[in-house]
């Protein structure tokens, strides 16, 4: 009996204090991987290199995956990474996405130009690649392969197979997930569906272009059709879900701040090469009336709000539709009284595409900005844009950057922000202006 009972007893005894330890052990690693994820030193590194945000909101998700199973996880921005950390790092995942035409987004700039061009020894490492990317590009996922390539190449093991992201791609996602579970040794696959839309209503609709050369461009303001406004900040970003293209949401930068009491966007409508509208900015242009649902939900867009630079003088660079970005930037900071702003902007006509001339000329008259610089590009016998602005202006620039201004760039991608970017060069030097964006001085929301 007793030869029975005591291995029983031993064993009963044996597991009460098996699952104890465990959940001493539990409770001790999700207590380090908490303190860990606050600053300190991590058995894995989730690096993202985002420029909208979505890398950044997949990596704190895959960050707390790894910690549910009890792993040291924390995830860095990889403007905050140097390769000697790297090469120290035992296990690192990285979750990249891809801007302009194949390049690395703005916060993995330096590391892309310094890190990755030298040769350092990583065959310690052991790695995984989420790369974010969209397959209407001619390079998809481009940052992310060429990160994956360099790794392999310098001695660094994979995991896995790198995971390539078109738009969100929930399959991809889902493979990804499956990964984590697996390096967690946890079953339960967490829930990482975006926010689900809300549904608001268009309740003015302005062209304010009319007469324009260029498309038209209309100020849309909306309302949630449930009476309660959700908070957002100036810099956010508005996805619009248009009936014709539901699965693919379009971005719109906000142009308002909750304080005026609606959401403004401004849109650009665009014209397919068949000459049919574009889905999105068709449907809120064209066919959307006060009737209609806009299937709308807000994205923090945290690299192009203010953060550390509430209170630094403010120099706004954009064209077009980039005024909206700026505009919600610039009203927040008059609103809190802070009035060092400059801004530049750029468009085609004075006479018709001088956007929300009103407010920006008693902004400037009643001092809310120091400087306004306007470039019609089709005015005068020379075209100017707004780049050529920043090069009339060198002097003034270097002395505001001196002061310890933040520059922030909306708009196009093409032909403005690259010319804008060479003038900040030309002006600053490019260790400058390198340093400014991998600090977030420089920040760009463009298009
Ligand atoms: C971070 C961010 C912020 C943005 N902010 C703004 C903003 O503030 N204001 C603004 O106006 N826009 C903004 N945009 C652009 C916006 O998201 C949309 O891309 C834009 O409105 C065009 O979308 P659409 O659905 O109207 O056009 P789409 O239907 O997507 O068409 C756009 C273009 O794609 C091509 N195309 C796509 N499908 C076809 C097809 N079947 N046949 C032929 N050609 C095709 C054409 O060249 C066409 O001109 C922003 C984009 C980003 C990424
Ligand atoms: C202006 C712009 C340029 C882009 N260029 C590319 C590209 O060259 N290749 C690609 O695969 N994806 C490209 N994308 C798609 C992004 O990589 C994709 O939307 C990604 O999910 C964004 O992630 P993020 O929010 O973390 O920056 C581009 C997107 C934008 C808005």
């Amino acid at each position: 009996m007793m030869l029975t009972i005591e291995p029983l007893r031993w064993g009963g005894a044996l597991a009460l204090s098996g699952v104890y330890l465990a959940m001493c052990l539990g409770i001790w690693r999700s207590r380090l991987a908490r303190v860990q994820s606050a600053g300190g030193p991590a058995d894995w590194l989730v690096v993202y290199a985002s420029q909208t945000g979505s890398a950044e909101f997949l990596a704190e998700r895959t960050a707390a995956t790894l910690a549910l199973g009890g792993l040291a996880a924390r995830a860095v921005c990889i403007s905050s990474l140097d390769v000697g950390q790297l090469a120290a790092a035992g296990r690192v995942l990285f979750i990249c996405s891809t801007y302009g035409e194949g390049d690395a987004p703005d916060t993995a700039a330096r590391f892309a130009g310094h890190a990755m061009g030298g040769a350092p020894d990583l065959s310690r490492l052991h790695y995984g690649v989420l790369a974010l990317g969209d397959t209407s590009y001619a390079n998809y996922c481009g940052f992310g392969r060429a990160l994956d390539v360099w790794l392999a190449q310098r001695g660094a093991t994979p995991l896995f197979e790198r995971i390539d992201v078109d738009r969100g791609a929930p399959e991809a996602l889902a493979a990804w997930q499956h990964h984590l579970s697996h390096l967690a040794g946890t079953s339960d696959a967490p829930d990482w569906e975006a926010p689900a839309y809300g549904e608001w209503r268009i309740v003015a609709r302005k062209l304010l272009n009319p007469g324009s050369l260029g498309s038209p461009l209309y100020r849309i303001a909306l309302a949630p059709c449930d009476g309660a406004l959700p908070p957002w900040e100036a810099g956010d970003l508005a996805q619009v879900s248009a009936p014709l293209d539901p699965d693919h949401p379009r971005e719109y930068s906000i142009a308002s701040v909750p304080a005026e009491g609606r959401l403004e966007l401004l849109v650009r409508l665009q014209q397919r090469e068949d000459g049919t509208p574009g889905a999105a900015s068709g449907w809120l242009c064209l066919c959307a009336d006060a009737g209609d649902t806009v299937r709308l939900r807000l994205r923090a867009h945290a690299r192009f709000r203010l953060g550390d630079n509430a209170t630094r003088p403010l120099i706004a660079i954009g064209n077009g539709s980039g005024l909206a970005g700026l505009r919600a930037l610039l009203t927040a900071r008059i609103d809190a009284g802070v009035h060092r702003n400059w801004l530049l902007f750029g468009e085609r006509n004075a006479a018709h595409d001088f956007l929300c001339r009103s407010e920006l000329e008693e902004w400037r008259d009643t001092g809310a900005l120091a400087r306004l610089d306007l470039a019609f590009s089709r005015d005068g016998a020379k075209t100017r844009y707004v780049q050529h602005l920043l090069d009339n202006q060198a002097a003034q620039l270097r002395e505001w950057v001196a002061d310890g201004a933040a520059i922030y760039v909306c708009g196009s991608l093409q032909g403005m922000a690259g010319g804008v970017h060479d003038a900040l060069v030309a002006a600053l030097g490019v260790e400058k202006v390198d340093a400014m964006m991998a600090d977030g001085r420089y920040r760009r929301d463009v298009y």
